[in-house]
């Protein structure tokens, strides 16, 4: 049998917002093509100075550890590109049915839900001590609308496995902007392919 090698308390430190025993990974702007409506304000802050938009200290145990459990601290930087708020990548995952729990630590935050089989799109409003079940066949991407790091922990199987392929071939139906200081979600606009259907 072998014996587990990741310790079985890990520790959020609420000021630095790190999480101990995790590995960082951390996403730029240069990173996140695709991902904001209007990509020439996303390549004018690249060339300015690319800053981070979000971190994850994540604590994985293999996909191949039965019924395991991993998780991860995600710290969303506030910040904009055009009138949107930034934002994660967003992923379904592998495992289709895999199902994930985030907690609000900090901040002020909407989680976008939307189900690839039908559809069916949600944006829940989410902070400390919040709770939010994103069901199985979900793809889902937080949103940070305040103006704090934007701080939550992320619960999955360890074999769910992320797939961000699927997002970036249409990105997500719902985006959130901000209009007279507050954040709204609305619909993205049809997307026009040349000489095809729009
Ligand atoms: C894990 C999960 C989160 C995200 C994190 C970063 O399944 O959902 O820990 O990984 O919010 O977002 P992505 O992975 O979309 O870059
Ligand atoms: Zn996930």
């Amino acid at each position: 049998m072998t014996l587990p090698t990741l310790p079985t308390l890990a520790t959020i430190d609420p000021h630095h917002l790190t999480l101990t025993g995790s590995i960082r990974s951390e996403r730029r702007l240069s990173d996140l093509e695709g991902v904001f409506e209007d990509e020439a304000a996303r390549c004018a802050a690249v060339e300015r100075d690319d800053p981070v938009v979000y971190r994850v200290f994540a604590v994985e145990r293999g996909a191949d550890e039965s019924g395991a459990l991993s998780f991860g601290l995600g710290v969303l930087q506030p910040g904009r590109v055009g009138d949107e708020y930034f934002m994660t990548k967003g992923h379904l995952h592998t495992r289709r049915e895999a199902a994930e729990v985030y907690v609000g630590m900090a901040g002020r935050g909407i989680m976008l839900l939307e189900d690839h089989r039908d559809g069916r799109c949600r944006a829940v409003a989410f902070g400390p001590n919040d709770v939010v079940y994103v069901p199985g066949h979900t793809a889902h991407r937080t949103v940070n609308v305040g103006t704090e790091p934007l701080a939550y922990l992320g619960i999955y199987p360890s074999d769910a496995g992320h797939d961000y392929a699927a997002i970036a071939s249409g990105n997500f139906r719902q985006r959130v902007v901000r209009t007279d200081d507050a954040p709204r979600v609305v619909e993205r606009a049809a997307r026009v392919v040349p000489g095809g259907a729009s």
